[in-house]
């Protein structure tokens, strides 16, 4: 039998700290529910000619946190939400949302996404309660969790007074609320909300915040698009700036401040859109 060294026995020792060393602080990156890499979408313009609606976005959202898209109009917010939601291919780059790759398993993304677009359409001579239970079977829930689904978004949006009301008669606070439930019938994982209050007054668009912090309290990541500075105060976990098609910057408000040197958010995006004074 071969007996060992003492400097073998050290070497080995040594081996063994080392590799418990780097197993205890080997950086862990934080899990992420949506991520893109180098995301990509241009469209063909006769007059216009190449627009980069998105271009080379990479951002990450982790799971449970509001990530607020803050852009002016045109900076490319809404098809980067459309590319998320499957709605739009990519022209490069890749993304995925809850685990799967919105170019190689866009039903799997459906199924885990809810998207309210500024598009979201209603059928006019349908209530809102049939609006959302059609929405509901459609994504395969049985017409017993449709009801249960519907009984707490009405709650939750304070619907009932015009649940049986026909779409078309709606004002247009109680239209959007609509649309979240429809949009939110099957209880996804993720929300996109691309501007959820635009037009509405003031107390729609607070219980329209309040219920997606809510979602979030409940575990559900969601990204939200504004040009809303205040929105995006009272909101966001964490807020990546696009402007032109590309993410400029990235981090929770403090850093956007501290990155900036300013305090006042509308002070703060335009520095790091580089538009500070040319309004
Ligand atoms: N289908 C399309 N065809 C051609 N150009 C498009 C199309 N969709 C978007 N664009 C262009 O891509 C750019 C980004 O548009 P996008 O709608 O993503 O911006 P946004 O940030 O959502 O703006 P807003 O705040 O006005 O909603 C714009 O220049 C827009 O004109
Ligand atoms: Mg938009």
């Amino acid at each position: 039998m071969l007996s060992r060294t003492g400097r073998e026995d050290n070497l080995e020792e040594c081996l063994r700290n080392l590799a418990r060393d780097c197993i205890q602080f080997r950086p862990k990156s934080p899990p992420r529910v949506i991520s893109t890499h180098l995301l990509s979408k241009s469209f063909f313009d006769k007059k216009r000619g190449e627009i980069k609606a998105a271009d080379k976005v990479s951002l990450e959202v982790r799971p449970g946190e509001i990530y607020g898209l803050l852009g002016a109009n045109g900076a490319g917010k809404t098809t980067v939400m459309r590319l998320l939601a499957t709605l739009i291919a990519p022209t490069s780059g890749s993304a995925t949302v809850a685990g799967c790759d919105v170019v190689r398993e866009p039903g799997a993304v459906r199924s885990r996404v809810g998207f309210l677009a500024a598009s979201t359409a209603l059928y006019n001579r349908l209530t809102a309660r049939e609006m959302v239970t059609y929405f509901g079977e459609l994504n395969g829930l049985a017409r017993r969790e449709v009801d249960i689904r519907l009984e707490r978004l009405a709650t939750e949006l304070d619907m009932h007074e015009f649940l049986d009301r026909r779409c078309d008669g709606l004002s247009t606070g109680m239209k959007q609320k609509t649309s979240i439930a429809r949009t939110l019938v099957h209880d996804p994982a993720v929300m996109i909300f691309d501007e959820p209050t635009l037009g509405l007054d003031v107390m729609t668009s607070r219980a329209i915040v309040r219920f997606v912090r809510e979602c979030r309290d409940r575990g559900k990541t969601v990204i939200y698009s504004t040009h809303m500075m205040h929105e995006v105060e009272k909101l966001c976990d964490r807020i990546g700036i696009i402007h032109q098609g590309r993410l400029v910057a990235e981090g929770t408000l403090a850093e956007l401040r501290q990155r900036a040197g300013v305090n006042d958010m509308e002070e703060v995006f335009l520095k790091l859109t580089g538009q500070e004074g040319l309004s």
